[in-house]
């Protein structure tokens, strides 16, 4: 069977960017993002796709704020031909101390790293016949912090929503890959100091890439070792823990 197209959603992503520079040899790609036309920024993703062999590139305008173009955006990328590999990689961090203010800012990080990666992932689901889907959890979201607790809870919800998922997936051809990555030092965590364990965006394509070749649904912590500190997270106790950094 020919291998699919590739939707890269959020498609200026570091992490998707990687992952899609691996994974694109030879398949047609769909960049579905955020105003593509600014400083050339659709161009240059398509460039450097291209670069790494894609077949062809396209990109549509996405934003996954808008929760009912969810849909249609991902029939229009299906219109030339199947999608086997969805790359959910939109998400913000947004600002916690505003969101504590705000409540505006706070459903704004709900809407974009909650509610659109449930209604996305599950119009992938319903649509995709084959292949894989990745989806970003965080450590942030394993248990929840005074620092980042808004984006933490987003994360929480989407971990459990993928968990859920990838059992209803349990059994066809169409696996979740589930990451959980630490601090990733990029784009998101510009000017922050990087916490212990922390990777950067290629580290993070290679272990979700390889966890898709194996050809199941799974969950991937990244790096391995976060799974002991992750374990040990989960027993300190709330006194001490209140007064962790993000
Ligand atoms: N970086 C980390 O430390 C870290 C750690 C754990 C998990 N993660 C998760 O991994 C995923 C990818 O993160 P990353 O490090 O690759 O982040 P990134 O480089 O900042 O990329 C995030 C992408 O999301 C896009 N985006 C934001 N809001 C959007 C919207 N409303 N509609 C469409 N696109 C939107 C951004 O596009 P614009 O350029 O238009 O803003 C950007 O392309 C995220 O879910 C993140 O939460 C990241």
């Amino acid at each position: 069977m020919s291998e699919g197209a590739i939707l890269l959603l959020g498609a200026t992503s570091d992490i998707g960017g990687e992952i899609a520079e691996r994974i694109c040899a030879g398949r047609r790609v769909v960049c579905a993002m955020r105003e593509p036309e600014r400083d050339g920024r659709g161009a240059s993703v398509e460039k450097r796709l291209l670069a790494a062999g894609a077949q062809r590139v396209t990109t549509l305008d996405f934003d996954a704020a808008d929760l009912e173009s969810h849909r249609p955006l991902v029939e229009r990328a299906m219109e030339e031909g199947e999608v086997t590999t969805a790359i959910v990689a939109f998400g913000i961090l947004g600002d916690q101390e505003l969101a504590e203010r705000e409540e505006q800012e706070a459903v704004r990080i709900g809407t974009v790293d909650y509610l659109a990666q449930m209604s996305m992932l599950t119009v992938l689901a319903d649509v995709m016949r084959r292949g894989e889907i990745y989806a970003f959890s965080s450590i942030a979201g394993w248990r929840a912090r005074r620092a980042n607790y808004v984006y933490g809870s987003t994360k929480a919800g989407l971990d459990a929503f993928c968990q859920g998922l990838a059992d209803r997936l349990h059994g066809t051809d169409l696996h979740l890959i589930t990451a959980r990555p630490g601090f990733v030092i990029g784009s998101m965590t510009t000017g922050m100091k990087p916490a212990p364990l922390s990777v950067t965006p290629d580290v993070v394509a290679d272990a979700v890439v390889d966890a898709a070749a194996r050809g199941k649904s799974t969950t991937v912590w990244i790096p391995r070792s976060l799974a002991a500190l992750a374990f040990v997270m989960r027993l300190v106790p709330r006194p001490i823990w209140r007064h962790m950094p993000r």
